[in-house]
């Protein structure tokens, strides 16, 4: 039994150092001798602001997620200027920034100039979800910072009103299959949104008079409630009905009973294969990352929903980093919100 679990743990770390979608080159350890404190300094300053405001962990997850989707997972959405990602239409609201910056500079004044602000994300990233009770994996290192932000490049992010057909495509071309579209979407298991990205789905749903007929009866008069007609659209309200600060599978269970805040969340449940997922990962406890496996393994069936969360995250985590020192548009930036 200890010899199986022993290979499988190898498995799991084989796997982590190896799986991209785009690069082969970042690595688990990547900073064991040149930084060694670097990983639990990130874990430490996230705690520490998590239990200063228990919603941190959805900000840093999805600060991470708009990261890798604008340039690649490069830190370029951490940068400052008057045309910088930060002020995206799409990125308003985006929150933690002063988490990484905390983590940064403790970084810098023990190992100066190693450590990237992309990776200090991609581990923030994963300490968030580790302390809402999620999975716990390794983050494979070793990204540069980018140089360059520009808000235009914010128009490809996906939208709460995108199509499924249009969402799919979006993760498709950052390498991200069906599958990691629906876990990672899983992600709305903690965090909130601005009536504002919704309420339009209330009151008069593509000019009906009506509500969003995807939306059960039940979730109408909540959110109604939550979102008054004549409300400014501010009002924050969980993602996750029931549980927004722990990692669990209730979300899939939401979505599939009608019960998603945001339209494209609701909209995988009309994709056949996306549901088929949404059902899948709903209906498997959380668990362990080795739990996950053995029960995909012994069990037959699919891996629960940390686990393979957790695969997703690593795959995300690599879109079109940059690794190269030859690489021009590469640094290692001494402060995480402007260039060096
Ligand atoms: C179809 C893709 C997605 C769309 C359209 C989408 C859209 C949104 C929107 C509109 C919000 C509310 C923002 C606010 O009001 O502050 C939100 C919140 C959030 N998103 Fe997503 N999202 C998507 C995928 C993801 C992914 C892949 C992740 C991470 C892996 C993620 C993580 C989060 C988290 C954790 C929050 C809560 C943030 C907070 O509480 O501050 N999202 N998302």
């Amino acid at each position: 039994m200890l010899m199986m679990r022993r290979v499988m743990l190898l498995t799991v770390v084989m796997w982590c150092m190896s799986s991209s979608s785009r690069s082969m080159a970042t690595r688990v350890g990547f900073y064991d001798r040149s930084c060694p404190p670097a990983e639990s300094i990130v874990k430490a300053t996230v705690r520490a602001h998590t239990q200063a405001d228990i919603t941190i962990p959805a900000a840093l997850l999805r600060l991470h997620f708009h990261d890798c989707f604008v340039r690649g997972c490069d830190g370029s959405v951490l940068i400052d200027g008057p045309n910088a990602e930060k002020v995206a239409s799409a990125n308003q609201g985006l929150r933690g920034f002063e988490v990484i910056d905390e983590a940064k500079a403790k970084i810098e004044a023990m190992c100066p100039g190693i450590v990237s602000c992309a990776d200090i994300l991609a581990l923030a990233a994963q300490s968030a979800v580790e302390l809402s009770n999620g999975p716990s994996w390794r983050v494979p290192l070793g990204r540069l910072d980018g140089t360059i932000s520009s808000a235009f490049d914010v128009s490809n992010m996906p939208s709460p009103t995108d199509p499924i057909i249009v969402i799919k495509e979006k993760f498709d071309e950052k390498g991200l299959s069906e599958e990691d579209l629906v876990l990672l979407t899983g992600a709305h298991t903690i965090g909130q949104t601005d009536c504002g990205f919704f309420e339009y789905r209330l009151y008069n749903f593509q000019e009906t008079g009506e509500a969003d007929p995807s939306m059960s009866t039940q979730a109408q008069t909540e959110l109604r409630n939550l979102c008054p007609v004549n409300g400014d659209g501010s009002n924050r309200v969980a993602l996750d009905r029931g549980s927004p600060t722990t990692f669990d599978t209730s979300f899939f269970k939401n979505v599939n009973g009608g019960f998603a805040v945001l339209e494209s969340d609701q909209s995988l449940m009309s994709d056949s294969s996306t549901a088929l997922y949404v059902r899948r990962y709903g209906g498997k406890k959380n668990g362990g990352i080795i739990g996950g496996i053995i029960g995909g393994i012994l069990g037959g069936g699919s891996p629960s929903f940390g686990p393979a969360f957790a695969r997703s995250m690593v795959k995300m985590s690599n879109i079109d980093v940059k690794v190269d020192d030859n690489d021009d548009n590469g640094e290692i930036r001494r402060v995480c919100s402007r260039v060096n």
